[in-house]
């Protein structure tokens, strides 16, 4: 038996879109070659070599349509104030009524494909079901490979189950006699909006990625995190991790980190301390609940990878890259005189013969990019040789850590422990990144990005805050995951990177596990505790001279500025803040002062 909700509503937005067709999708492999066929038929995909990269392809967006758009995302509840000021509120009524002005007559001329999906596991106590409905077959390929869609969805949802709606087009009908575009999207409107009340997404005039793939931030960010508020779990821009000591003892670490910042890789990284594995559960997104013992255990709500290529090579990702040998949607990569995909940092030599991302011929050694910045793969998660075997438990896994973390080229040291759990969150709430090319603007300035959520939280980033902190009070604190800082970004005078990064960053896992077991070796400073002298190995590591003290000192002055910076960020929520943050700020100052020394003191 259907589910009657979803039934009405389909019929509600067809009526509203008016496409020619209705293809109700079933995840199957048959449905996604020929999504692929309408691709490569459209002009929108091109196939890569089938010996060099079996069932993969090449698809290259609009100029104008490459990356997350935060201007144009809208969080639209019922008062500003419940949006917050750090996101672009607008009146659910009235963005409602633009809105149906726009998808009047959208879908023209195009099929409209309804795509019934789950983040997580089917039937997981942590899973949501959603359905999106869009015009782009470009998006059911890619939900194909970063949902799971199909009947056994709609089984799970039955016959009285709720689900997100996500409405996606984009934004371009087909007169009769109009000549479809290769990538179909609107210049002149884009909105990406979501209504947390009714738990609906709304996606106007943009086909690519976070904006258009419902799932992903839409959904499993921004309104699984006002679920997780009323509901008592976290919805979060997350990797998940597990981490296993040669003795074969295993933890299962989240980091929260900027977008394109380096999840993916430290998430699949392959450590260089003898002995030590890491697996990956998931790259992008963790939802945790507390278990009945009062453990948080996360699911990867994804399951898929939607990882940014540029920059990913043998070196820096030798896991990311053995995934992407087959079966691949590459997204505005360039293609090489053979066939291949290519991006800025996937071999030392950039080749030869090879045409860019925008179709034009690529000259090595000009200043023109042959990928761009935000170039994408879409590929499947099981793909992963370094996957853990239960990244899809429906239990989860139970969380020992969490790491937050961002790009800082000065004051932030290598590694901090929080003292509790609420100045984690405080290091959380205050964490700030260098911007990237993950979204549209000017990139490498230094944002306040909370918990990596900055564009992704569906409600006041104040009220959110207060919602992590209400965990101390759910659960025993001891169950609680401990709370670090990471910064795998800090350069030295002469601008270079002062830490290696990648495999090497290993070694402060190495520390967080024994952090987490009660061995590893920590000093109280007025940040937080840091690695004692000595207990972080640095054993066959070379640094410069120096550069070990430098990435493990106090910088006092730097985080006197820090804490100017904190009050500025913090100022903006008024009386919302939640007041142990507004303490955390003031003692954290204090210490400082007190210390007045650099390093190391008690
Ligand atoms: C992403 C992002 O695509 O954070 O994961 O932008
Ligand atoms: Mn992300």
């Amino acid at each position: 038996m259907g589910n009657a909700k979803l039934e009405a509503w389909v019929a509600e937005v067809a009526a509203l879109c008016r496409p020619d067709r209705v293809h109700w999708c079933d995840g199957s492999q048959a449905e996604h070659d020929e999504m692929i066929r309408l691709l490569v038929h459209a002009g929108t995909a091109t196939p890569l070599d089938e010996a060099r990269r079996p069932g993969s392809v090449l698809v290259r967006s609009h100029p104008a349509d490459v990356a997350r758009v935060e201007d144009r995302t809208f969080i639209c509840s019922a008062r500003p104030e419940d949006a917050g000021p750090t996101n672009n509120w607008a009146d659910p009524a009235e963005m409602k009524a633009t809105l149906r002005g726009l998808f009047d007559g959208a879908m023209a001329g195009r099929t409209m494909y309804v795509i019934p999906y789950s983040m997580g596991p089917v039937g997981s106590p942590i899973a949501n079901i959603g359905v999106e409905v869009t015009d782009s077959p470009y998006v059911v390929a890619n939900m194909h490979l970063m949902t799971r869609v199909g009947a056994r969805v709609l089984d799970a949802l039955g016959a009285e189950g709720e689900f997100v709606r996500g409405l996606h087009s984009v934004g371009m009908p087909l007169g009769p006699s109009d000549p479809d575009v290769p990538w179909p999207h609107n210049l002149e409107h884009k909105y990406i909006t979501h209504f947390p009340d009714t738990r609906e997404i709304w996606s106007f005039g943009s086909g690519y990625g976070g904006n258009a793939l419902l799932g992903k931030k839409c959904h499993a960010l921004r309104i699984a995190s006002v679920q997780a508020r009323d509901e008592g779990w976290l919805a979060e821009h997350m990797l998940i991790l597990k981490l296993t000591n040669p003795e074969g003892r295993a933890h299962y670490i989240t980091g929260a980190f900027p977008s394109a910042c380096g999840k993916t890789n430290l998430a699949m990284l392959q450590p260089t301390l003898p002995g030590w594995k890491v697996e990956t559960i998931g790259d992008d997104i963790a939802w945790m609940k507390l278990d009945a013992d009062g453990r948080l255990r996360a699911i990867n709500p994804e399951a898929g990878f939607f990882g940014v290529a540029p920059g990913t090579s043998m070196g820096s990702n030798p896991s990311a890259i053995r995934t992407l040998s087959r079966d691949v949607i590459y997204t505005n990569c360039a293609v090489t005189a053979d066939g291949d995909a290519w991006w800025e940092g996937m071999t030392d030599e950039t080749p030869g013969g090879m045409t860019d991302w925008l179709r034009r011929s690529h000259a090595p050694g000009g200043t023109r990019k042959a990928a761009h910045p935000n170039a994408r793969f879409t590929v499947a998660a099981s793909q992963c040789p370094v996957i853990a075997p239960e990244w899809e438990d429906p239990e989860g896994v139970p969380i020992d850590a969490i790491l937050f973390g961002g790009r800082r080229g000065s004051t932030i040291p290598l590694v901090t422990e929080a003292f509790d759990w609420t100045h984690g969150t405080f290091m959380g709430a205050t964490a700030g990144s260098e911007t990237t090319a993950a979204a549209v603007g000017a990139v490498g300035q230094l944002r306040r990005d909370p918990m990596a959520m900055l564009p992704f939280c569906g409600y006041n980033m104040a009220d959110y805050w207060g919602h992590w902190l209400s965990f101390e009070g759910r659960t025993q604190p001891s169950k609680l995951p401990l709370v670090f800082f990471v910064n795998w970004f800090r350069k030295g005078a002469d601008g270079k990177f002062l830490w290696p990064g990648f495999g090497e960053n290993s070694r402060v896992l190495r520390w967080v596990a024994e952090r987490i077991e009660g061995s590893g070796e920590a000093v109280d400073t007025p940040i937080g505790r840091l690695p004692a002298p000595g207990a972080l190995d640095t054993s066959g590591l070379s640094l410069r001279d120096g550069a070990l003290d430098e990435l493990l000192a106090v910088d006092v002055a730097g985080w006197l500025d820090e804490v100017g910076l904190i009050r500025e960020h913090f100022a903006r929520f008024g009386d919302r803040l939640p007041s142990p943050l507004a303490d955390c700020v003031d003692q954290l100052e204090a210490r400082l002062r007190a210390a007045g020394a650099p390093t190391g003191v008690a």
